[in-house]
């Protein structure tokens, strides 16, 4: 299969793609204010709906040539038959000879979707199901530690894939959560993250999850054993109490017994859940736990909403093709570097961190799936902050930089918190922003302000700055779902045409090896042989010499 759907041509070298250059050449002397003024109705004309989120997509650096160019590239790049492989469990994370089915976590009890051979969906529901139980009986104080007391603790231990996706959805769906139940996030390996997250909490009455695909994540591993101390520490050296206080979710049963949880305390999931894409595999217990059963069932249902969108909606209707396509736009012939995220949502917040593994680690490649080296840019930088905290920051280089960001505004028509003036004060400004950003000020609109002659220049906004607008009816559990699936399915689009792997993460590996080398050279009593450069080694050495000194 692999064969059959390998381009034809290198990406660059593809007829649209060499289509899409020349075109670059003849629209970068165009300017938002002309485009919209050329067709009235162009902001009704480029916005799409669909599973209920709108994407206003007008104040992109687009015309019709340029959509159909971007279409025409993904039909090129054979765009629907990498989707229908994906969702047919084709081990399309060929570096790792994985399937790719993060779909199948959020498809409805009664589906079938295959990898190995197997019909995954009953597995998958087996664990929401015992989730499901767990959380209730959490909830409920049901579940008792090993004292006899209820939790009021929930702790999660992991990285990357295995705490951004909880940690972010725990704050967007904070609302929805029992706020009787406290929840932490530890991933860092520095020693303050997991000393602050237990400091003021009662062992009795915390329970700690250990999330981790693999279970040999260095960081997720060393807090976990920390976090077994202070709990045996708290509640008297009994090591049966582990069976009450630590829950794993993991890949790998063999290492979760190795470590002393007991494998009836695991929740499973699988080697074709790749780490940013397990939000809704057991990974996301803690989510469970604070929203409970129902809404997390809500959010499976907004991601498989957009998933079944995705596989079928043809390319100029499909929300996260359209996504992914503008944002290669920029990337590839604007030489655009960044994206940035800004979500008009307080609850938002970690939004912006989530999608930067998602995005970054997934598209930030450079080999080819022939092995070659990409002949254009792949992922761009994502980075944000939540409205309008941002505005009050870098906002002023988006306006007056000298740099193209091309913005996703993300908002809400209805607040979660009807505050008096707040919310109308709040969506104006995401109108505001993209308004400015696109038709900016002439020098003759300063001047008639009555702008002193030599203030001008420095009073003009050039304007024509790209922007998406994302807006929703009500941040639920359910749209939070097709939030996310609309920037995996972006993501995904872009790797296709990219002619990477969006789905291993090699470049991660160097720096691990690297560091399980060092720890030894930085505990060892006797002076090691360093065999490093000569930078390392002496940072090594100066280390060596000042971590005892007071
Ligand atoms: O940083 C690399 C990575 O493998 C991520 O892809 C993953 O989300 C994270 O580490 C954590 O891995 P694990 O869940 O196996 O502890």
């Amino acid at each position: 299969m692999q064969a059959t759907m390998d381009p034809l041509k290198s990406t660059s070298k593809k007829s649209a793609w060499v289509d899409l250059a020349a075109h670059y050449e003849k629209l970068r002397g165009m300017h938002l204010r002309q485009l919209f003024k050329e067709d009235p109705k162009r902001g009704e004309r480029y916005t799409l709906e669909a599973t209920g989120l709108l994407l206003d997509y007008s104040k992109n650096l687009v015309t019709d040539e340029t959509l159909e160019l971007l279409f025409r590239l993904a039909a090129e790049s054979n765009l629907q038959d990498h989707i229908e492989a994906m969702f047919r469990g084709e081990k399309i994370n060929f570096t790792e000879n994985r399937a790719v089915l993060h779909t199948a976590l959020r498809a409805p009890r009664h589906a079938s979707m295959m990898a190995g051979g197997e019909n995954v969906v009953p597995k998958v529901h087996a664990v929401l199901d015992r989730m499901a139980h767990l959380s209730a009986q959490v909830r409920n104080g049901e579940w008792r530690g090993h004292t006899g007391k209820r939790i009021r603790n929930v702790v999660n231990i992991g990285i990357g894939g295995s705490d951004l996706g909880p940690v972010m959805a725990y704050e967007a769906l904070k609302y929805y959560s029992d706020r009787s139940i406290r929840f932490r996030f530890v991933s860092n390996i520095d020693g303050a993250d997991i000393l602050e997250a237990l400091r003021d909490l009662d062992p009795a009455e915390t329970l700690l999850l250990v999330s981790s695909k693999t279970f040999t994540t260095l960081e997720t591993m060393a807090n976990a054993r920390t976090a077994r101390g202070w709990l045996l520490a708290g509640l008297g050296g009994d090591e049966k109490a582990i069976a009450g206080h630590f829950v794993a979710i993991s890949t790998n049963a063999p290492e979760v017994a190795k470590f002393g949880i007991d494998t009836a305390n695991m929740f499973e999931f699988w080697d074709w859940v790749g780490g940013r894409y397990s939000m809704s595999s057991a990974i996301g217990l803690s989510t469970m736990i604070a929203i409970g059963e129902e809404n997390f069932r809500a959010m499976l249902s907004g991601l498989h909403q957009m998933d079944e969108h995705f596989r079928t909606a043809p390319a100029a209707q499909n929300l996260p093709a359209l996504l992914g396509l503008l944002g290669l736009w920029y990337s590839d012939f604007f030489g655009a570097q960044t994206v940035a995220v800004l979500p008009y949502e307080h609850y938002l917040k970690r939004f912006p961190a989530y999608l930067q593994q998602l995005t970054m680690e997934s598209n930030g490649k450079s080999i080819t799936r022939a092995g070659k080296n990409v002949a254009h840019d792949t992922g761009p930088i994502y980075w944000g902050e939540p409205g309008t905290n941002g505005q009050h920051s870098f906002y002023q280089l988006i306006h007056q930089g000298t740099r193209l960001i091309p913005c996703d505004f993300i908002a809400f028509a209805k607040p979660i918190h009807a505050v008096g003036p707040h919310h109308d004060m709040l969506i104006a400004n995401v109108f505001a922003q993209a308004e400015a950003l696109a038709f900016g000020k002439t020098a003759a609109q300063a001047e008639a302000e009555g702008t002193p002659q030599w203030l001008v220049p420095h009073r003009v906004f050039a304007g024509n700055r790209p922007s998406n607008v994302i807006l929703a009816e009500r941040l639920t559990p359910e749209i939070l779902g097709k939030l996310v699936a609309l920037y995996e399915h972006a993501v995904f689009t872009q790797g296709v045409i990219w002619d990477i792997d969006s789905f291993d993460q090699w470049g991660v590996e160097l720096g691990k090896v690297l560091a399980q080398r060092i720890i030894p050279e930085l505990e060892s009593a006797a002076e090691p042989k360093l065999a490093h450069d000569s930078s390392t080694n002496n940072l090594i050495r100066y280390y060596r010499k000042h971590k005892e000194t007071a």
